[in-house]
Protein backbone atom coordinates (compact mmCIF):
# COMPACT_ATOMS: atom_id res chain seq x y z
CA UNK A 1 0.00 0.00 0.00
CA UNK A 2 1.63 3.47 -0.82
CA UNK A 3 2.31 5.74 2.23
CA UNK A 4 0.85 8.90 3.10
CA UNK A 5 2.54 11.36 2.09
CA UNK A 6 2.78 15.02 3.51
CA UNK A 7 1.08 18.07 2.16
CA UNK A 8 2.64 20.06 -0.85
CA UNK A 9 4.38 23.23 0.86
CA UNK A 10 4.02 21.63 4.27
CA UNK A 11 7.27 21.03 5.73
CA UNK A 12 8.49 18.08 8.54
CA UNK A 13 11.20 19.41 11.16
CA UNK A 14 13.42 16.92 12.41
CA UNK A 15 15.36 17.37 15.79
CA UNK A 16 18.23 19.21 13.42
CA UNK A 17 15.94 21.53 11.94
CA UNK A 18 13.99 22.31 14.60
CA UNK A 19 16.94 23.33 16.94
CA UNK A 20 17.32 26.44 14.84
CA UNK A 21 13.41 27.31 15.09
CA UNK A 22 13.86 27.12 19.13
CA UNK A 23 17.14 29.55 18.62
CA UNK A 24 15.58 31.92 16.62
CA UNK A 25 12.16 32.04 19.31
CA UNK A 26 14.85 31.92 22.32
CA UNK A 27 16.72 34.87 21.25
CA UNK A 28 13.70 36.69 20.14
CA UNK A 29 12.49 35.93 23.51
CA UNK A 30 15.34 37.47 25.28
CA UNK A 31 15.70 40.50 22.90
CA UNK A 32 12.08 41.44 22.12
CA UNK A 33 12.01 41.65 25.91
CA UNK A 34 14.22 44.13 26.41
CA UNK A 35 12.36 46.67 24.78
CA UNK A 36 9.17 45.58 26.27
CA UNK A 37 7.63 43.08 24.24
CA UNK A 38 4.86 40.42 25.84
CA UNK A 39 3.91 37.36 23.89
CA UNK A 40 0.76 37.04 22.58
CA UNK A 41 -0.63 33.88 21.40
CA UNK A 42 -3.42 33.93 18.93
CA UNK A 43 -5.74 31.41 17.18
CA UNK A 44 -4.54 30.00 13.76
CA UNK A 45 -8.41 29.61 12.64
CA UNK A 46 -10.24 32.99 12.16
CA UNK A 47 -13.38 34.06 10.35
CA UNK A 48 -12.52 34.66 7.07
CA UNK A 49 -13.71 38.33 6.53
CA UNK A 50 -11.07 39.40 9.05
CA UNK A 51 -8.08 39.09 6.47
CA UNK A 52 -10.54 40.68 4.02
CA UNK A 53 -11.27 43.92 5.73
CA UNK A 54 -7.52 44.05 7.18
CA UNK A 55 -5.09 42.61 4.28
CA UNK A 56 -7.65 44.09 2.06
CA UNK A 57 -9.45 42.02 -0.85
CA UNK A 58 -7.36 43.39 -3.92
CA UNK A 59 -4.02 41.68 -2.47
CA UNK A 60 -2.87 38.59 -3.69
CA UNK A 61 -2.76 37.24 -0.33
CA UNK A 62 -6.26 37.29 -0.17
CA UNK A 63 -7.58 37.01 -3.61
CA UNK A 64 -5.44 33.83 -4.37
CA UNK A 65 -3.11 32.76 -1.26
CA UNK A 66 -5.83 31.76 1.35
CA UNK A 67 -6.88 28.35 2.84
CA UNK A 68 -9.88 29.47 2.88
CA UNK A 69 -13.22 26.73 4.14
CA UNK A 70 -16.53 26.32 5.23
CA UNK A 71 -16.89 24.56 8.97
CA UNK A 72 -19.54 22.60 9.93
CA UNK A 73 -22.22 24.78 9.98
CA UNK A 74 -20.83 26.75 6.41
CA UNK A 75 -19.14 29.47 7.69
CA UNK A 76 -16.39 30.69 5.98
CA UNK A 77 -12.73 29.88 8.19
CA UNK A 78 -9.20 30.84 6.89
CA UNK A 79 -5.67 29.84 8.61
CA UNK A 80 -4.11 32.60 9.23
CA UNK A 81 -1.59 33.60 6.13
CA UNK A 82 -0.34 36.28 8.37
CA UNK A 83 -0.23 37.18 12.31
CA UNK A 84 -1.09 41.01 12.34
CA UNK A 85 -4.51 41.16 11.53
CA UNK A 86 -5.71 38.43 14.19
CA UNK A 87 -3.52 40.25 16.93
CA UNK A 88 -5.32 43.53 15.97
CA UNK A 89 -8.64 41.49 16.65
CA UNK A 90 -7.24 40.13 19.74
CA UNK A 91 -6.48 43.31 20.87
CA UNK A 92 -9.62 45.64 19.63
CA UNK A 93 -11.85 42.71 21.13
CA UNK A 94 -9.79 42.39 24.44
CA UNK A 95 -10.67 46.14 25.07
CA UNK A 96 -7.07 46.57 26.70
CA UNK A 97 -6.17 49.89 24.87
CA UNK A 98 -6.51 53.08 26.64
CA UNK A 99 -5.95 56.62 25.21
CA UNK A 100 -2.00 57.51 25.74
CA UNK A 101 -1.10 54.14 26.31
CA UNK A 102 1.69 52.04 24.63
CA UNK A 103 1.35 48.15 24.31
CA UNK A 104 3.80 45.90 22.76
CA UNK A 105 3.14 42.37 21.52
CA UNK A 106 5.41 39.62 19.72
CA UNK A 107 3.91 36.34 18.30
CA UNK A 108 5.30 33.17 16.94
CA UNK A 109 3.73 30.13 14.96
CA UNK A 110 2.64 28.87 11.68
CA UNK A 111 1.20 31.04 8.86
CA UNK A 112 -0.83 29.45 5.85
CA UNK A 113 -0.44 30.92 2.04
CA UNK A 114 -1.38 29.03 -1.26
CA UNK A 115 1.26 30.26 -3.37
CA UNK A 116 3.79 27.73 -5.58
CA UNK A 117 5.76 26.54 -3.22
CA UNK A 118 9.76 26.84 -4.45
CA UNK A 119 12.60 27.45 -2.30
CA UNK A 120 12.33 29.90 0.36
CA UNK A 121 8.36 29.83 -0.18
CA UNK A 122 6.35 27.32 1.85
CA UNK A 123 2.20 27.06 2.08
CA UNK A 124 2.87 26.74 5.62
CA UNK A 125 5.58 29.07 6.72
CA UNK A 126 6.58 30.42 10.82
CA UNK A 127 7.05 34.02 11.72
CA UNK A 128 8.14 36.10 14.30
CA UNK A 129 6.17 39.13 14.39
CA UNK A 130 6.10 42.44 16.36
CA UNK A 131 3.27 45.11 16.70
CA UNK A 132 3.19 48.10 18.65
CA UNK A 133 -0.16 49.78 19.24
CA UNK A 134 -0.92 53.43 20.57
CA UNK A 135 2.24 54.89 19.43
CA UNK A 136 2.10 57.46 16.80
CA UNK A 137 5.41 58.58 16.64
CA UNK A 138 8.47 57.94 14.47
CA UNK A 139 10.28 56.83 17.49
CA UNK A 140 8.40 53.69 17.67
CA UNK A 141 9.38 52.83 13.85
CA UNK A 142 12.62 53.45 14.42
CA UNK A 143 12.56 51.17 17.67
CA UNK A 144 11.42 48.45 15.75
CA UNK A 145 14.20 48.90 13.20
CA UNK A 146 16.71 48.64 15.54
CA UNK A 147 15.03 45.87 17.60
CA UNK A 148 15.09 43.80 14.51
CA UNK A 149 18.47 44.26 13.67
CA UNK A 150 19.27 43.48 17.31
CA UNK A 151 17.68 40.27 16.73
CA UNK A 152 19.43 39.63 13.96
CA UNK A 153 23.10 40.30 15.12
CA UNK A 154 22.41 38.18 17.68
CA UNK A 155 21.64 35.51 15.37
CA UNK A 156 25.12 36.30 13.69
CA UNK A 157 23.26 37.42 10.84
CA UNK A 158 25.10 40.98 10.05
CA UNK A 159 25.17 40.77 6.04
CA UNK A 160 21.30 41.85 5.57
CA UNK A 161 20.22 44.84 4.02
CA UNK A 162 17.81 47.04 5.32
CA UNK A 163 15.40 48.61 2.57
CA UNK A 164 12.79 51.64 3.81
CA UNK A 165 10.27 54.04 2.23
CA UNK A 166 7.16 56.26 3.00
CA UNK A 167 3.77 54.86 1.94
CA UNK A 168 2.11 58.54 2.79
CA UNK A 169 -1.17 58.72 4.64
CA UNK A 170 -4.54 59.17 3.55
CA UNK A 171 -4.23 62.68 3.00
CA UNK A 172 -1.40 62.48 0.37
CA UNK A 173 -1.59 58.84 -1.13
CA UNK A 174 -4.73 59.64 -3.22
CA UNK A 175 -2.68 62.41 -5.24
CA UNK A 176 0.15 59.77 -5.85
CA UNK A 177 -2.01 57.22 -6.66
CA UNK A 178 -3.88 59.67 -9.16
CA UNK A 179 0.33 60.40 -10.70
CA UNK A 180 0.78 56.92 -11.25
CA UNK A 181 -2.59 55.96 -13.02
CA UNK A 182 -1.41 59.33 -14.97
CA UNK A 183 1.64 57.67 -16.01
CA UNK A 184 0.42 54.05 -16.69
CA UNK A 185 -2.29 55.56 -18.74
CA UNK A 186 0.63 57.78 -20.71
CA UNK A 187 2.52 54.07 -21.03
CA UNK A 188 0.19 52.23 -22.53
CA UNK A 189 -2.21 50.10 -20.39
CA UNK A 190 -1.65 46.92 -23.33
CA UNK A 191 2.12 46.89 -22.32
CA UNK A 192 1.14 45.24 -18.72
CA UNK A 193 0.76 42.30 -17.75
CA UNK A 194 -2.64 40.96 -16.96
CA UNK A 195 -2.11 41.45 -12.99
CA UNK A 196 -1.53 44.76 -13.36
CA UNK A 197 -3.89 45.79 -15.65
CA UNK A 198 -6.46 44.69 -13.04
CA UNK A 199 -4.42 46.85 -10.41
CA UNK A 200 -4.10 49.78 -12.22
CA UNK A 201 -8.22 50.16 -10.72
CA UNK A 202 -7.84 48.23 -8.09
CA UNK A 203 -3.65 49.13 -5.96
CA UNK A 204 -1.56 51.30 -8.45
CA UNK A 205 1.00 51.20 -5.93
CA UNK A 206 1.31 47.45 -6.66
CA UNK A 207 2.38 47.85 -10.24
CA UNK A 208 5.97 49.42 -8.98
CA UNK A 209 6.78 46.00 -7.56
CA UNK A 210 5.40 43.69 -10.52
CA UNK A 211 8.22 40.63 -10.96
CA UNK A 212 7.48 40.57 -14.43
CA UNK A 213 10.13 41.84 -16.98
CA UNK A 214 7.72 44.09 -19.75
CA UNK A 215 6.18 45.81 -16.07
CA UNK A 216 9.36 46.60 -14.61
CA UNK A 217 10.72 48.30 -17.77
CA UNK A 218 7.37 50.26 -17.95
CA UNK A 219 7.73 51.06 -14.80
CA UNK A 220 11.01 53.10 -15.11
CA UNK A 221 11.08 56.72 -14.52
CA UNK A 222 7.29 56.18 -12.47
CA UNK A 223 6.42 58.83 -10.20
CA UNK A 224 8.41 58.54 -6.40
CA UNK A 225 5.75 58.53 -3.38
CA UNK A 226 8.82 60.34 -1.37
CA UNK A 227 8.67 63.62 -3.84
CA UNK A 228 4.25 63.72 -2.99
CA UNK A 229 4.57 63.14 0.67
CA UNK A 230 2.57 66.08 2.60
CA UNK A 231 4.14 67.84 5.29
CA UNK A 232 3.95 65.62 8.15
CA UNK A 233 4.46 62.38 6.22
CA UNK A 234 7.80 64.04 5.43
CA UNK A 235 8.60 65.11 8.62
CA UNK A 236 7.78 61.52 10.34
CA UNK A 237 9.87 59.67 7.68
CA UNK A 238 13.02 62.20 8.35
CA UNK A 239 12.82 61.39 11.69
CA UNK A 240 12.54 57.70 11.54
CA UNK A 241 15.75 57.88 8.84
CA UNK A 242 17.39 60.40 11.56
CA UNK A 243 17.26 57.90 14.01
CA UNK A 244 18.13 55.33 12.46
CA UNK A 245 21.43 57.03 10.41
CA UNK A 246 22.53 58.33 14.27
CA UNK A 247 22.21 54.52 15.71
CA UNK A 248 24.90 53.34 12.50
CA UNK A 249 21.83 51.38 11.03
CA UNK A 250 22.89 51.52 6.97
CA UNK A 251 19.75 51.29 4.94
CA UNK A 252 18.68 51.89 1.07
CA UNK A 253 16.18 53.95 0.45
CA UNK A 254 13.64 51.84 -1.69
CA UNK A 255 11.16 53.86 -3.46
CA UNK A 256 9.44 50.97 -4.96
CA UNK A 257 8.90 49.22 -1.71
CA UNK A 258 4.82 49.04 -1.60
CA UNK A 259 4.57 45.72 0.80
CA UNK A 260 2.14 43.27 -0.46
CA UNK A 261 -0.52 44.26 2.76
CA UNK A 262 -2.91 47.02 1.79
CA UNK A 263 -2.95 48.22 5.39
CA UNK A 264 0.03 50.19 5.77
CA UNK A 265 0.69 54.00 6.23
CA UNK A 266 3.66 55.88 6.34
CA UNK A 267 6.71 53.25 7.01
CA UNK A 268 7.63 50.51 5.28
CA UNK A 269 10.51 48.19 5.54
CA UNK A 270 11.95 44.81 4.31
CA UNK A 271 15.52 43.10 5.34
CA UNK A 272 16.42 41.54 2.04
CA UNK A 273 19.04 38.97 1.92
CA UNK A 274 21.34 37.99 -1.81
CA UNK A 275 22.05 34.29 -0.24
CA UNK A 276 18.76 32.46 -0.24
CA UNK A 277 17.55 32.62 -3.82
CA UNK A 278 14.81 34.85 -5.90
CA UNK A 279 12.88 35.09 -2.19
CA UNK A 280 14.94 37.44 -0.84
CA UNK A 281 13.06 39.05 1.78
CA UNK A 282 13.89 38.08 5.33
CA UNK A 283 11.72 39.79 7.43
CA UNK A 284 9.02 42.97 6.46
CA UNK A 285 6.61 45.54 8.12
CA UNK A 286 5.37 48.78 8.57
CA UNK A 287 2.95 51.49 9.73
CA UNK A 288 -0.97 50.93 9.99
CA UNK A 289 -2.41 53.01 12.05
CA UNK A 290 -5.75 52.95 10.79
CA UNK A 291 -6.41 48.95 10.82
CA UNK A 292 -7.67 48.57 14.57
CA UNK A 293 -10.22 50.88 13.65
CA UNK A 294 -11.50 49.77 10.59
CA UNK A 295 -12.16 46.20 12.67
CA UNK A 296 -14.61 48.20 15.06
CA UNK A 297 -11.70 49.27 17.63
CA UNK A 298 -10.64 52.56 18.83
CA UNK A 299 -8.15 55.08 16.50
CA UNK A 300 -5.03 54.35 17.31
CA UNK A 301 -1.70 53.82 15.88
CA UNK A 302 0.19 50.39 15.41
CA UNK A 303 3.54 49.59 14.01
CA UNK A 304 5.15 46.22 13.72
CA UNK A 305 7.16 43.71 11.23
CA UNK A 306 7.38 40.01 10.90
CA UNK A 307 10.68 37.58 9.81
CA UNK A 308 10.20 34.39 8.01
CA UNK A 309 11.20 31.96 10.05
CA UNK A 310 12.32 29.26 7.42
CA UNK A 311 14.28 31.96 5.43
CA UNK A 312 16.21 32.62 8.68
CA UNK A 313 16.79 28.98 9.16
CA UNK A 314 18.43 29.31 5.49
CA UNK A 315 20.92 31.32 6.11
CA UNK A 316 21.72 29.69 9.80
CA UNK A 317 21.84 26.59 8.56
CA UNK A 318 20.98 23.32 10.56
CA UNK A 319 22.32 22.78 13.77
CA UNK A 320 24.27 19.86 14.83
CA UNK A 321 23.02 18.05 17.91
CA UNK A 322 24.28 18.68 20.92
CA UNK A 323 27.04 15.98 21.92
CA UNK A 324 25.17 13.27 25.26
CA UNK A 325 26.85 13.08 28.50
CA UNK A 326 26.38 9.10 28.56
CA UNK A 327 25.50 5.88 26.78
CA UNK A 328 24.90 2.97 28.04
CA UNK A 329 25.67 -0.32 26.35
CA UNK A 330 23.82 -3.19 27.85
CA UNK A 331 25.76 -6.41 26.66
CA UNK A 332 24.10 -9.12 28.53
CA UNK A 333 20.42 -8.69 28.28
CA UNK A 334 19.98 -9.53 31.78
CA UNK A 335 21.10 -6.09 32.62
CA UNK A 336 18.42 -4.39 30.48
CA UNK A 337 16.12 -3.67 33.22
CA UNK A 338 19.83 -2.56 35.17
CA UNK A 339 20.53 -0.12 32.67
CA UNK A 340 17.21 1.18 32.15
CA UNK A 341 17.22 2.26 35.49
CA UNK A 342 20.51 3.78 35.78
CA UNK A 343 19.75 5.41 32.83
CA UNK A 344 16.75 7.21 34.78
CA UNK A 345 18.83 8.08 38.08
CA UNK A 346 21.51 9.95 35.73
CA UNK A 347 18.90 11.78 34.23
CA UNK A 348 17.55 12.75 37.45
CA UNK A 349 21.08 14.34 37.86
CA UNK A 350 20.35 16.43 34.99
CA UNK A 351 22.32 14.25 32.39
CA UNK A 352 21.48 13.83 29.04
CA UNK A 353 21.72 10.55 27.45
CA UNK A 354 20.78 7.25 26.21
CA UNK A 355 20.26 3.45 26.58
CA UNK A 356 20.73 0.66 24.10
CA UNK A 357 17.08 -1.33 25.33
CA UNK A 358 18.80 -4.86 24.94
CA UNK A 359 21.90 -6.56 24.91
CA UNK A 360 24.17 -7.05 22.08
CA UNK A 361 28.02 -7.87 21.15
CA UNK A 362 30.88 -5.40 22.45
CA UNK A 363 31.62 -4.21 19.20
CA UNK A 364 28.07 -3.05 17.95
CA UNK A 365 27.42 -1.47 21.41
CA UNK A 366 30.82 0.23 21.18
CA UNK A 367 30.12 1.52 17.63
CA UNK A 368 26.45 2.97 18.47
CA UNK A 369 27.99 4.60 22.15
CA UNK A 370 30.72 6.22 19.08
CA UNK A 371 27.97 7.38 16.92
CA UNK A 372 26.36 9.28 19.78
CA UNK A 373 29.49 11.52 20.31
CA UNK A 374 28.64 10.72 23.97
CA UNK A 375 31.47 11.70 26.53
CA UNK A 376 31.26 8.53 28.46
CA UNK A 377 30.24 4.63 27.72
CA UNK A 378 28.29 2.84 30.35
CA UNK A 379 29.13 -0.97 30.04
CA UNK A 380 26.78 -3.27 31.45
CA UNK A 381 27.38 -7.16 30.74
CA UNK A 382 27.65 -10.37 32.53
CA UNK A 383 30.01 -9.59 35.68
CA UNK A 384 28.13 -5.80 36.18
CA UNK A 385 25.00 -7.51 35.91
CA UNK A 386 25.63 -9.76 38.73
CA UNK A 387 27.86 -7.52 41.36
CA UNK A 388 25.58 -4.37 40.78
CA UNK A 389 28.76 -2.63 39.08
CA UNK A 390 29.49 -0.85 35.81
CA UNK A 391 32.29 -0.22 33.86
CA UNK A 392 33.10 3.19 32.86
CA UNK A 393 34.65 4.35 29.90
CA UNK A 394 35.81 7.73 28.90
CA UNK A 395 35.16 8.37 24.96
CA UNK A 396 36.77 11.64 25.27
CA UNK A 397 39.85 10.93 26.51
CA UNK A 398 42.05 8.11 25.80
CA UNK A 399 39.57 5.27 26.39
CA UNK A 400 40.69 4.25 29.93
CA UNK A 401 38.06 2.51 31.91
CA UNK A 402 37.04 1.23 35.40
CA UNK A 403 34.50 -0.65 37.10
CA UNK A 404 32.64 1.23 40.10
CA UNK A 405 29.30 0.11 42.08
CA UNK A 406 26.94 2.04 40.28
CA UNK A 407 25.46 2.97 44.14
CA UNK A 408 28.52 4.73 44.44
CA UNK A 409 29.16 6.34 41.36
CA UNK A 410 25.44 7.71 41.17
CA UNK A 411 26.30 9.20 44.68
CA UNK A 412 28.84 11.05 42.96
CA UNK A 413 27.25 12.71 39.88
P1 LIG B 1 4.95 39.81 4.85
O1 LIG B 1 5.98 40.64 4.15
O2 LIG B 1 3.80 39.33 4.05
O3 LIG B 1 4.45 40.69 6.07
O4 LIG B 1 5.65 38.57 5.52
C1 LIG B 1 6.76 38.73 6.39
C2 LIG B 1 7.83 37.69 6.07
O5 LIG B 1 7.27 36.38 6.10
C3 LIG B 1 8.42 37.80 4.68
O6 LIG B 1 9.43 38.79 4.62
C4 LIG B 1 8.97 36.41 4.47
O7 LIG B 1 10.25 36.30 5.06
C5 LIG B 1 7.99 35.54 5.21
N1 LIG B 1 7.07 34.86 4.28
C6 LIG B 1 5.97 35.35 3.71
N2 LIG B 1 5.39 34.44 2.92
C7 LIG B 1 6.15 33.31 2.99
C8 LIG B 1 6.08 32.01 2.41
N3 LIG B 1 5.09 31.65 1.62
N4 LIG B 1 7.05 31.12 2.72
C9 LIG B 1 8.07 31.45 3.55
N5 LIG B 1 8.18 32.67 4.14
C10 LIG B 1 7.25 33.59 3.86
C11 LIG B 1 3.50 40.29 6.96
O8 LIG B 1 3.08 39.17 7.05
C12 LIG B 1 3.07 41.39 7.89
N6 LIG B 1 2.01 40.85 8.77
C13 LIG B 1 4.23 41.94 8.68
C14 LIG B 1 3.82 43.01 9.64
C15 LIG B 1 3.66 42.87 10.98
N7 LIG B 1 3.51 44.25 9.34
C16 LIG B 1 3.15 44.89 10.43
N8 LIG B 1 3.22 44.05 11.44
Amino acid sequence: MPSIKKIKGFADLFPEDAAVFTRMENTAREIFSRYGFGELRTPILEKTELFIKSIGEDTDVVGKEMFTFPDRKGRSMTMRPEATAGVVRAFVESGRYQPGKVLKYFTTGPMFRYERPQKGRQRQFHQLNAEIFGAPEPQADAELILMLKSFLNELGLTKLTFELNSLGCHDCRPAYRQALIDFYQSKGRDGFCEDCQRRMDTNPLRVLDCKSASCKELVQGAPEITDHLCGECSDHFAQVKDILGTAGVEYVLNPRLVRGLDYYIRTAFEVTSNDIGSQTAVAGGGRYDGLPKSLGGPDCASTGFACGMERLAMLLGAKDADAPDFYIAVIDDRAANDAMLFAQKLREKGQRGEVSYAGGSMKSRMRAANKTGASKCFILGEAEFAEGTVTVKDMAGDDEQYTVSREEYLKKV
